[in-house]
């Protein structure tokens, strides 16, 4: 192995690494909060917390506690067997949202596939072998495997990959009579949907859309999912987004935030989806592993109204001081999840805001910003600040 100096990073991972990634150059070696460090000791506001997973920034102290504590004391055990963390998490899950069995996996994606999969079964089972459409938004994103990928809603990432199974089809947001189409002309089983489509481009549904969507469903009896895989865990403003809708969906997937910096996925069933899947229809071999589930544990027990009300003031500071101000066309989103449409090139601004010390992301043509729920206020104000000079060039 070649010993490590920052050098010789980039070329190792150039080499090794398979280029599925357009690596922003820059190699991050530490952080604390909303801190991070280059090798160089260079310093970065993160208003990304690697793409929303951070929830209370890096290397935050008491969930590192919560994960070293369970790293001495069990770090896997595999799903053969009882563990503390999954099984005191579930609940803790259930209990927060009315849910009431949660399946874990390691990710959004996997998260997604066990919702396609109680979708699929919960159609064949109530209304027979035929009813196993479901309907995605289009814009979409919901995972990388073949069938979240045929689940999102944007041919861009369908390109190359296909043959993808059958039964998805796309409505467009926000459009409750092009969704009152899908149900006339196909078996639906379920709607998949986010509240706030992220990697779309920060795009929010409208309240009387989702309604309208949950309205179909239960007339139609097909489930109700909504992946809060990027919206979930506090991100928003409320624990989950969709209680911001007025609805309580059957199927409920989160993931990213709810690790807080460990790999985790969950797909919350309630009472129509609960047991539908029965022994040996899905597993993992390290979903809901107890390193991963002691630390979500330890995040999903401090996203309380203190903290939900700390991310509405953020959200807004954010929207207030970015919006109308100089090189920026609309400001998008919802709590701390915001879509910032500029004059610029949003690439360009990333890497501008980087030169100039502050970590932001993209999503299609808007600049993204998913900062950690509690990032303090100076460090915020000193981010968009900055935010704001590159903007207005
Ligand atoms: C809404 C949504 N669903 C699913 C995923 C996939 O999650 P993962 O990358 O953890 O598989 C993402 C990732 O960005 C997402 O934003």
């Amino acid at each position: 192995m070649t010993a490590y100096n920052s050098a010789n990073i980039r070329a190792l991972d150039h080499e090794f690494v398979e280029h599925t990634y357009k690596r922003n150059d820059v190699c991050l070696v530490s952080g604390k909060g909303s801190l991070l460090f280059d090798e160089t000791g260079k310093r970065y506001i993160d208003l990304g917390t690697g793409i929303g997973v951070n929830a209370f920034g890096a290397a935050d102290d008491v969930w590192a506690a919560a994960v070293k504590a369970q790293i001495d004391a069990l770090p896997h055990a595999s799903n053969l067997y009882y563990t503390a963390p999954q099984a005191l998490l579930a609940e803790e899950l259930c209990r927060r949202t009315g849910m009431k069995k949660v399946f874990f996996g390691n990710s959004g994606a996997e998260a997604n596939e066990c919702a396609l999969k109680v979708a699929r079964k919960y159609g064949a089972g109530h209304k027979g072998p035929d009813c196993f459409t479901i309907v995605t938004l289009k814009n979409s994103f919901h995972g990388r495997t073949i069938a979240t990928l045929a689940a999102t809603g944007q041919d861009a990432f369908h390109q190359d990959f296909g043959p993808f199974p059958a039964g998805f089809a796309y409505a467009a947001a926000n459009d409750l009579e092009d969704m009152e189409r899908m149900f006339k002309e196909h078996a639906v089983c379920a709607v998949l949907m986010e509240m706030v489509q992220g990697e779309g481009g920060v795009n929010c549904l409208k309240k009387e859309y989702v309604q309208g969507v949950a309205k179909l469903c239960g007339q139609n009896d097909a489930l109700l999912m909504v992946d809060e895989v990027q919206t979930g865990n506090g991100r928003t403003g409320t624990l989950y987004a969709y209680e911001q809708f007025g609805i309580l969906p059957d199927v409920v997937t989160t993931a990213k935030g709810l690790g807080g910096g460990l790999p985790i996925g969950a797909c919350l069933m309630g009472e129509k989806a609960a047991g539908v899947l029965g022994f040996g229809q899905h597993g993992s071999t390290f979903g809901g592993n107890p390193i991963a589930a002691a630390g979500a544990l330890s995040i999903l027990s401090r996203i309380d109204d203190a903290l939900l009300a700390g991310v509405k003031e953020r959200g807004d500071y954010i929207a207030k001081e970015l919006t109308g101000a100089k090189g920026v066309k609309s400001v998008s989103g919802l709590g701390l999840m915001a879509g910032v449409e500029c004059e610029r090139p949003a690439g360009e601004v990333l890497a501008e805001c980087m030169e100039a010390g502050v970590l932001v992301l993209t999503a299609k043509t808007k600049v993204r910003l998913l900062p950690a729920l509690n990032i303090p206020m100076d460090l915020l104000g000193e981010a968009i600040c900055i935010l704001k000079g590159v903007l207005a060039k």
